[in-house]
């Protein structure tokens, strides 16, 4: 491994640090797009956890999904277009982690980035257990404070080798990436007068016989999304095979 470092021992966990410089491009997205509308009064019932959020946004260029799920107070804001898609990738590529994670996932030439997304949220009321991937997905979550967080804003919470529960502190310019089996949730935090904005991204196989076990949990996650074979979803029928 060159740049990922394990969370810690027999965990699917692992950190990288980067250049601050290489979010600049994702934070002026989020800012010139994103961040006003979200922040407005009128809009307050949109991070609430009340509401079931599914509303697509279009600029000239660039598109974005807005989802939450259940009444989880957190929105997931994901590219809904291959341009925005591309910002989110530039990214990931500039980080320089793809060989190391190419090290942990079976793969036939590349690995893909399935879906970028914003995970934006000012108040987090549960633990919300669960795993991003199921047992031999070949698949990574990157998760990065996108802006300083607010220091009540809750961190990420999972179980170690031995179930016991740790915290790993999000830190500027530190990624977490993790795969299949590995359990977490976002710590519970009191409402905050700061958003708090997650990057997120997932990579990994471009062998499309996993997608069966992929899309159980990121099938539905956005509208658009780069499957395995390395066409938008819904386009091909390359899943037919699987
Ligand atoms: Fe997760
Ligand atoms: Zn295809």
């Amino acid at each position: 491994m060159k740049r990922l470092k394990q969370l810690s021992p027999g965990i699917n966990a692992y950190t990288v640090s980067f250049d601050a410089c290489l979010l600049d491009r994702l934070r002026k997205v989020f800012d010139t797009y994103l961040r006003q509308g979200l922040s407005d009064i009128k809009n307050a019932h949109l991070l609430s956890g009340n509401n079931n959020v599914n509303v697509e946004i279009n600029y000239q260029a660039l598109q974005f999904h807005i989802l939450s799920y259940g009444n989880a107070p957190l929105l997931w804001i994901s590219n809904n277009n291959i341009r925005t898609y591309n910002i989110f990738k530039s990214f990931l590529r500039s980080l320089d982690i793809l060989d190391d994670i190419k090290q942990l996932v079976d793969y036939k030439k590349e690995l893909r980035m399935y879906c970028g997304f914003f995970v934006v949220g000012n108040k987090m009321d549960r633990e919300t257990w669960h795993v991003d991937y199921y047992n031999g997905a070949n698949a990574y979550t990157l998760i990065t404070p996108l802006f300083e967080l607010d220091e009540l804003h809750g961190n990420l919470i999972y179980k170690n080798e031995s179930s016991t529960v740790k915290k790993y502190r999000y830190k500027m310019n530190e990624a977490v990436i993790f795969g299949d089996n590995f359990h977490h949730a976002t710590e519970p935090y009191e409402q905050t007068e700061k958003l708090r904005v997650m990057l997120s991204l997932t990579v990994g196989t471009d062998k499309i016989k996993y997608w069966n076990i992929l899309k159980n949990t990121i099938g539905d996650q956005s509208n658009f999304m780069i499957l395995p074979c390395g066409h938008q979803k819904g386009t091909c029928h390359c899943l037919d095979k699987c």
